[in-house]
């Protein structure tokens, strides 16, 4: 028996990483980071020294990378691993989030990467989150989950996330407009832009706690079982 995919799509910190976390985790599957495997990529070109306007280069050090994603145990998030050197941690610098959205509009990055994605994806069983999970990569998906919130509400989430870090010299309207930026890079982009399936649940999480969308998502899958 196949086991179901549930696709978790949504602009940047409406809250997508914590609650497919938490939903894989009740529902016991498999949490797929997509968003952390194009981080990936940026990185490498970032520590290439390729121009990220130079997309022949980058599809050639694309075509060649070695990528490999191990899903999360315990209290460990999924790990990166490119050409053999583990970058979980380096991805999540601002330089990287600032060149992602660019590098994954190439088509030879994002074919290697939906690839990969739907290779994994093959005997069901995950909660993938990303941008084109429910359109893309996994159209069949048996509950598709767009999530969203106001630009406000997600630069302050993010602004207490850095905090959280021990970052305190964030300004919040830097943060709105980095976030803007990246919507309309995300969805404006020619191939497979951030938009939500015509089937999707869509879910604004202004005002709802994380537990509150986890249970459900939770639900929408267990009527769906
Ligand atoms: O979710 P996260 O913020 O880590 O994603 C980083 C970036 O990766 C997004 O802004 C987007 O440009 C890209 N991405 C994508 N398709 C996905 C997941 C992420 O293009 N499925």
């Amino acid at each position: 028996l196949r086991k179901p995919i549930i696709a978790i799509d949504g602009p940047a910190g409406a809250g997508k990483s914590t609650v497919t976390r938490r939903v894989a985790k009740a529902l016991n599957l498999t949490y797929l980071d997509t968003g952390a495997m194009y981080r990936g990529i940026a990185w490498l070109v970032l520590n290439s020294g390729i121009s990220i306007e130079d997309e022949s280069a980058i599809a050639e050090l694309v075509s060649q990378a070695d990528l490999e994603f191990i899903p999360s145990s315990d209290d460990q998030p999924p790990q990166v691993i490119i050409n053999g050197e583990n970058v979980t941690n380096a991805i999540r610098t601002p330089q990287i989030t600032a060149l992602v959205s660019p590098i994954s509009a190439y088509a030879a990055v994002r074919q290697k990467l939906v690839n990969y994605q739907q290779k994994l994806g093959k005997l069901g069983g995950i909660v993938a989150e990303g941008r084109d999970i429910g359109t893309n990569v996994f159209p069949d998906a048996e509950v598709k989950i767009f999530l969203t919130a106001s630009v406000q509400e997600r630069a302050r989430r993010r602004l207490l996330d850095f905090q959280d870090q021990g970052q305190d010299n964030l300004d919040l309207q830097q943060l709105e407009r980095e976030i803007e930026q990246r919507d309309y890079q995300d969805s404006h982009r020619t191939l497979a832009p951030l938009r939500k399936a015509s089937d999707a649940i869509e879910l604004n999480t202004d005002d709802l706690t994380v537990e509150k969308v986890v249970n459900k998502i939770v639900h929408f899958c267990q009527i769906n079982e």
